[in-house]
């Protein structure tokens, strides 16, 4: 008898979007016989269809992603859209029982609803790619340090910035960086919600979401990114041996305190080996002591490699695989 099949719709065909459809392509044999569940792309919703018609045979390309969000043939949705509006699609999926993938950080930062989901671990929803690509810190927060009381979690999780400040730190000027940045695929399309440290603010408010259990929106997060005016302040620092990095900070004093600004890093803090596109993420718990996590935080492959592991833990909620006995 065929498996049975799990369809997948994807939102978004840009960077991150193509680099999953082509993971999901070159690994769906591996991975459908791992689930014991043919995992399917059937349908891509774009803004422009016209342009990606032909990038997979067999599946249906269209500019609705309400549609493909409502579509009840659709089991698992990926969202790597980075549209703003992706919060109501995210809901519905969630709603009519289907699961939700999201690498949107901006639109689950934004939406209370879908932030006390992640609070309350939702096994429909999931989010690693909106953080740090693959560095495993969202299942990190939301499974293996669970049963934890987070005391402090400090980060740099905005690759752009990292990318630009190295490259001053080397001797480039403020906009070549820029620019370089953009190239590289690491920037948002709208670069300003890098530098301004809107980005690194949503990805902290949904890391705070997990570790605190309560919803953390966006706007709770004091917020100053980088601009031209860093260049010095970032000569000098590389002078006395330190380095400036959009540091993301949240802890408890009076309450949760919530922070992203520019900050010099002595060059012994973990932090400060965020080099390039490197994140780096450092939590302080009850039991578990300090923990550091470092990688790749940001391009097509890396956020795809996140979407995959978010697809298949979706998957097994959806077809429960992972209720199997173990043989006595
Ligand atoms: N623009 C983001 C960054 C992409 O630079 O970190 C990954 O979330």
């Amino acid at each position: 008898m065929a498996p049975p099949v799990l369809r997948v719709g994807l939102i978004g065909n840009g960077t991150v979007g193509a680099a999953f459809a082509s993971a999901l392509d070159a690994n769906h044999e591996r991975l459908s016989q791992r689930l014991g569940v043919r995992v399917r792309l059937v349908q891509i919703a774009v803004r422009t269809p016209d342009r990606h018609r032909d990038v997979l045979p067999g599946v249906r390309v269209h500019d609705d992603a309400e549609s493909l969000a409502n579509d009840g043939g659709i089991d698992v949705v990926v969202e790597a859209s980075g549209d703003l509006a992706a919060s109501q699609w995210l809901r519905r999926v969630i709603a009519r029982g289907a699961a939700a993938v999201s690498a949107n950080k901006l639109a689950i930062a934004s939406d209370r609803a879908l932030l006390d989901a992640l609070a309350r671990r939702h096994p429909l929803l999931h989010c690693e790619g909106a953080v740090a690509a693959a560095l495993p810190i969202v299942r990190a927060l939301r499974d293996s340090l669970d049963g934890e009381e987070i005391h402090d979690l400090r980060g740099v999780l905005n690759g752009t910035t990292t990318f630009i400040l190295t490259q001053l730190e080397r001797g480039a000027c403020f906009d070549d960086a820029v620019a370089a940045a953009q190239e590289a695929g690491y920037a948002e399309s709208d670069t300003s919600t890098d530098l301004s440290g809107r980005d690194a603010a949503a990805k902290l408010a949904i890391l705070a979401t997990l570790a605190w259990r309560r919803p953390v929106t966006l706007d709770e997060v004091a917020t100053r990114g980088i601009d031209g005016n860093i260049v010095d302040v970032v000569r000098v620092a590389c002078d006395h041996g330190s380095r400036v990095r959009l540091v993301a900070e949240a802890w408890e004093e009076d309450g949760l305190q919530l922070r992203v600004a520019p900050k010099i890093l002595d060059a012994a803090d973990p932090l400060a080996r965020a080099e390039d596109v490197i994140n780096v993420v450092a939590v302080q718990s009850a039991l578990a002591g300090p923990l550091t996590w470092y990688g790749a935080g940001a391009g097509g492959t890396r956020t795809a490699s996140a979407l995959l592991g978010d697809v298949l833990a979706a998957s097994r909620a959806l077809v429960g695989t992972h209720t199997g006995r173990i043989a006595a």
